[in-house]
């Protein structure tokens, strides 16, 4: 027996059945940024290795353990100049984003870029439920000059949310922080460094390291007894200045003026190292040990530090596959949207149904027919197993007078409509009190 190749470990298909869900998904989100001025980008898969290290950070859990490397291979081949590069598969979103936006001198063609992008990112990480090694980000950065008002922090986190809700998720909590510029983030670290010195034998060896290397780190640590010294730290936000203090504040009443509900988390510090200022997650308890929706915050100095010009931004990302799982069954979205089913009784009807099939399709109504010559028994079942709101029949009779049979599925009412009027059928199909053409028009 031939042995069955699977997908590699942490990916997953999606399959028809499930698409319309990510859809739905999409369509909400692609509506939002519509309403709030982003524009759709879209960047390489992958990048040189570089461009993740010199921004998520060397010392953050991506680039240490998760980078997917592309080895080229093939002496000869087309892509031996790949040989002198190292590259990888994008780990996330922002980095790339970063990097075209001084590639392409934006800071000199918009004062402000709006920018969205939905696709696959790729990290080695360990798959469990909601944990994959290729998974889906709908994420968003506003960068540029006027990136700098705290207004834009509440647009940003209120777009957010309001992706969340639109797609159906409902039940998140949303959390809030703030580390302040470069200089306070240096006096927090270095506050913590004392805070946690007297208590390095509890830490898990990872957190030893990470003291040294990046503090921060330990406040998300997953290991029990990390999590124990962290709750008892004491954390207030004296390693701000008063600038940053008073820009957070901006930003917490920019959002009570629109009504969006935070918990400040003094511990929240996220596991990328360009943040500054303000920081947030999106997280929905049900979702257990992988209970982050999404998350985001500024990075102010990220596009200086990769060559380009001095301007700040702010962004997040949402991971899809978590969206969904979040996300209240939609019974109507599993079904398939076949409008009208096309039913030959004969094999020697069949070109006149797939000429109809045609017809219908050519008129924005979405068909489908049987290939296999079957019963009338079995075409019925296919017809009503695709959901179709019509079946349009042609048998004996029919085909001798030039008609066709349409049955209403919903009632089971049905008339004989001359083809030659094949447009009576587009215009009862399109009835808008027809609760298939409602569920057609979601789509
Ligand atoms: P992140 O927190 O690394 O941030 O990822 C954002 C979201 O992507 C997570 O909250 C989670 O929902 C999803 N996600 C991450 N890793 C996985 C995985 N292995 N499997 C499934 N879902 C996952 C960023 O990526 C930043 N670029 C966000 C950002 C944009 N900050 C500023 N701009």
């Amino acid at each position: 027996m031939e042995k069955i190749i699977s997908s590699p470990r942490g990916t997953s298909d999606i399959l028809p059945e499930e698409v319309l869900g990510w859809q739905f998904v999409e369509k909400a989100a692609r509506r939002q940024f519509l309403y709030y001025g982003y524009r759709e980008i879209r960047t390489p898969l992958f990048e040189e290795t570089e461009l993740f290290a010199r921004s998520v950070g060397q010392t953050s859990d991506i680039v240490q353990k998760q980078m997917l490397n592309l080895a080229a291979q093939g002496a000869g081949s087309d892509a031996d100049d790949m040989k002198n590069s190292l590259l990888s598969l994008r780990p996330e979103g922002t980095a790339s984003i970063v990097r075209s936006y001084i590639q392409n001198n934006l800071d000199k063609k918009e004062r402000l870029s709006k920018w969205f992008y939905i696709g696959p990112m790729f990290r080695g990480e360990r798959p469990q439920k909601g944990r994959l090694r290729q998974f889906h980000q709908i994420g968003v950065e506003a960068i540029g000059p006027d990136s700098g008002s705290p207004y834009l922090d509440a647009e940003v986190i209120g777009l957010s949310v309001c992706i969340l809700r639109e797609s159906g998720v409902d039940d998140f909590n949303l959390k809030l922080n703030t580390l302040g510029t470069l200089e306070d983030k240096e006096n927090f670290s270095k506050y913590l460094r004392s805070v946690l010195s007297s208590r390095l034998d509890a830490l898990c060896p990872d957190c030893r390291n990470r003291y040294e290397r990046n503090v921060f780190r330990v406040l998300d640590c997953k290991n029990k007894s990390c999590k124990e010294v962290v709750k008892d730290l004491q954390l207030d936000y004296s390693y701000l200045s008063e600038t940053s203090r008073n820009y957070y504040e901006s930003v917490k009443a920019a959002l009570d003026s629109l009504g969006i509900v935070y918990q400040e988390d003094p511990r929240l510090v996220r596991g990328l190292d360009y943040y500054t200022h303000t920081v947030f997650e999106l997280s929905c308890s049900r979702l257990g040990s992988q209970d982050a929706l999404g998350a985001g915050g500024r990075y102010n100095h990220l596009v200086k530090e990769l060559g380009g010009p001095d301007v700040g931004a702010i962004g997040f990302a949402l991971g899809m596959e978590r969206m969904l799982l979040a996300k209240a069954e939609d019974a109507t979205l599993k079904s398939s949207p076949v409008q009208v089913y096309v039913v030959a009784l004969d094999e020697k009807f069949f070109p006149r149904a797939f000429q109809l099939l045609q017809f219908l399709r050519k008129k924005e109504i979405s068909a489908d027919i049987n290939f296999s010559s079957s019963g009338l028994k079995s075409q019925m079942r296919q017809a009503n197993k695709s959901g179709a709101g019509f079946v349009a029949m042609i048998g004996e009779e029919e085909f001798i007078q030039g008609k066709v049979t349409l049955k209403n599925m919903a009632d089971g009412s049905q008339e004989q409509i001359l083809l030659d009027e094949a447009e009576k059928i587009i215009k009862i199909v399109k009835e808008p009190e027809s609760p298939r053409a409602r569920e057609f028009e979601k789509l």
